[in-house]
């Protein structure tokens, strides 16, 4: 569906699926694009991961079987059906009768910030920003009740297995330490957190379903004992190589991993296209009653990331406006309305995980756009997170120490 007065140069990017090969080039950030890059180059496209991951989970299963049940065995799906590796159409838009909010399950979350460029950066720090416990309270103060922590857990890992890696990803004990701390800063406050796997990139570009489901055993038997204010979600924003069917796979080895020692802790999914809200339909939601979907709303991109650094051509859409027009209004309620009819047909609770426009949006464009999701988002029963605390999209300035005032009014009134 198109914004109108939007259609400016550059509509190649207008939406993140279409961004892959760029996201990661702000210049504060130092993250190891080549990597990914020559992960998707040296795949050939589909046939090698194929091959790999025919390989892997053939001799996953053997190990598994040979060490007598050494590791409880996710129930994997037949090998084969795991290799869909065409993007199926997008889904589609068929009129939806009007959303009136009606018996949505309710959610402990409501209000929640994003700890943006801290932990998911490959080193803390990297990008300019550390986890200050302090944040903590100015979070709760203000009035969120959680926060969502993005963390690069893979850059964090030792391999140690002799099975070319599949299996043989070991997360580091100081960082595992590091994040307890970070955690148990916001437990103490009184605040959830969200324990989200951000920048899974190797995942992204080629689809390793053992070393996916090894990753989740050790972070969820980890945190077993925590109260069930900590949230665990699978993996930030699929994309690349991980199709809607592939990901379904990966959702019900994820949750085996996790339920395995966290049988009633809440756990997220989102589906695939960055977490595209019109992509939620393509989700097979687990008949578990602790899981919770999430999309993340970034549209119209060229309003939401007009100038970002790391968006080619993103300059040209600098001084896009956006919500002077009724219709805009009326666009992006639509596009909740979808989310939210299909959850209540499936009966599961709603975590707008990530919304937010660029402080190089024209600032009254930003407020109004900020202010309308969030209440959007509430209006339709979703929890949200706004992306993020202290960065680019920031609600808290954190060289002056103080709330930008307007933004933060924008949230929470
Ligand atoms: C990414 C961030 C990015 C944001 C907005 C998030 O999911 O992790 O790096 O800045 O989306 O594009």
């Amino acid at each position: 569906m198109g914004w109108p007065g939007m259609d400016l140069p550059g509509e190649l990017s207008l939406r993140k699926e279409n961004r892959s090969e760029c996201k990661w080039k702000q210049p504060s950030r130092i993250y190891p694009l080549a990597t990914f890059e020559d992960a998707e180059k040296g795949s050939g496209g589909k046939i090698l991961p194929m091959k790999r991951i025919l390989f892997f989970s053939f001799t996953f299963l053997l190990i598994v079987t040979a060490c007598n049940q050494q590791y409880a065995t996710p129930t994997l799906a037949p090998v084969p059906t795991l290799f869909v590796t065409d993007t199926p159409a997008p889904p589609t838009s068929t009129p939806l009768p009007e959303f009136t909010p009606t018996s949505f399950p309710s959610m402990k979350l409501q209000r929640g910030i994003n700890m943006g460029d801290m932990l998911e950066a490959p080193n803390e720090g990297d990008w300019g920003l550390t986890v200050q416990e302090e944040y903590f309270d100015l979070i709760k103060e203000v009035g969120f009740d959680f926060v969502r922590l993005p963390v690069n857990w893979k850059a964090h890992t030792t391999r140690t297995g002799q099975d070319d890696g599949d299996m043989g990803y070991t997360i580091e004990p100081d960082f595992f330490a590091r994040v307890d701390e970070v955690v148990d800063g916001a437990l103490k406050r009184n605040l959830s957190v969200i324990i989200d796997f951000h920048h899974y990139e190797d995942l992204m570009a080629d689809p390793n379903l053992n070393q996916f489901w090894f990753l989740w055993k050790q972070i969820a038997e980890h945190y077993r004992d925590y109260p069930s204010q900590v949230l665990f979600e699978l993996a930030n924003e699929p994309h690349g190589q991980m199709t809607a069917a592939l990901w379904n796979k990966y959702i019900i080895a994820g949750m085996e991993a996790v339920r395995e020692t966290n049988p009633t802790r809440d756990v997220i999914i989102g589906p695939v296209q960055w977490n595209a809200y019109d992509w939620v339909t393509t989700l097979d939601i687990p008949d578990d009653p602790h899981v919770i979907v999430t999309f993340h709303y970034y549209e119209p991109f060229s309003f939401t990331h007009q100038g970002a650094e790391w968006v080619e051509g993103s300059t040209l859409w600098l001084s896009t406006s956006w919500g002077e027009s009724e219709e805009h209004k009326r666009i992006l309620t639509q596009h909740f309305d979808l989310v939210a009819d299909w959850a209540q047909r499936h009966n599961v609770r709603i975590l707008l995980g990530e919304f937010g426009a660029y402080s190089k949006a024209p600032q009254e464009s930003r407020i109004r756009w900020t202010e309308f999701v969030r209440s959007e988002a509430e209006r339709h029963g979703f929890a949200w997170a706004y992306w993020e605390f202290a960065s680019g999209f920031g609600v808290y300035d954190p060289e002056a120490k103080v709330w930008r005032e307007e933004l933060i009014k924008a949230l929470i009134p």
